[in-house]
């Protein structure tokens, strides 16, 4: 029988063992100390602290004008209502342009904002050349690939799914390695098509956390503002509105969770 004091807070490692037990990880965003007391009482497994706080909480088109300051001040107040899931938290944009510009600006993260681990999105040479630079300093890196929303001027301006062509699932598959090699300890896909996502996490000894990518990953990231279907506008299709089934945000939130360790969510519906 488990104890009170058998409850560990979760670690890239406890995440590790998870994916080799075949455990769904269950991640959402934070962006405040109530919602990250929340996260941990419903039993969410990682805390992001995502960049996507510039479209969700600050009202912004992109996610591109968050800045430094913005990220600090959000990851102090999830710092102080987390004590149980993983707090990852974004590198903003141009905060990583080159591996001494990500180590300066992840130290800030971690000694300022109290981040356990830092997410940058990329896979080209530039981030796996700083992903590297990263992790020989000890910091644990979280990388995205997929749809990377702070090069969406860059994707043609509007959030599209990624790798649907041989090409691009080839590149995308290559990156992962490479990333990994580098030391990548997470990797997070965002819109990429679930048979694609599927073989990317069997190829890794890595937890790979989908949104917008399927079952087969090795656990779900939703944005909070989603789950509670708070986002105004169209819901993008991977989303679900936890709150819609009526009871209170916890009931909302606990239900999210219970849906990612049954494996009912994502369903077909919500997967490309
Ligand atoms: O910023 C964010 O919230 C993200 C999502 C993909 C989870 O990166």
């Amino acid at each position: 029988m488990s104890t009170q004091s058998d409850i560990k807070p979760n670690t890239t490692s406890s995440l590790r063992r998870m994916k080799e037990a075949g455990e769904k990880i269950a991640c959402l965003t934070a962006y405040d100390a109530a919602f990250a007391r929340l996260a941990d009482e419903v039993g969410v497994d990682l805390v992001l602290v995502g960049d996507s706080l510039g479209m969700v909480v600050q009202g912004h088109e992109t996610t591109i004008p968050v800045s430094m300051e913005d990220m600090i001040y959000h990851a102090r107040c999830v710092a102080r209502g987390n004590r149980m899931a993983l707090r990852v938290v974004d590198m903003p944009f141009m905060s990583y342009a080159s591996p001494e510009q990500a180590v300066a600006n992840a130290a800030r993260l971690m000694r300022e904002g109290g981040a356990q681990m830092v997410k940058l999105e990329g896979g080209g040479a530039a981030q796996v050349e700083t992903v590297e630079y990263l992790s020989e300093q000890g910091v644990a890196v979280c990388a995205h690939l997929g749809l990377r929303p702070q090069s969406i001027h860059k994707l043609g301006g509007s959030y599209r799914v990624q790798g649907r062509d041989e090409h691009q699932a080839l590149a995308m598959l290559e990156a992962a390695g490479a990333l990994r090699e580098a030391g990548a300890d997470l990797l997070l896909l965002e819109c990429v098509p679930g048979l694609l996502a599927a073989e990317i996490t069997a190829n890794m000894d890595i937890p790979v956390i989908g949104i917008g990518a399927g079952l087969r990953c090795d656990g779900q990231i939703l944005v909070l503002h989603d789950v509670l279907g708070i986002t105004p506008g169209k819901a993008p299709r991977f989303t679900r509105d936890f709150m819609a089934e009526g009871g209170s945000i916890r009931d909302a939130l606990r239900r999210y969770v219970q849906a990612v360790k049954d494996a009912s969510f994502p369903g077909p519906e919500h997967t490309f």
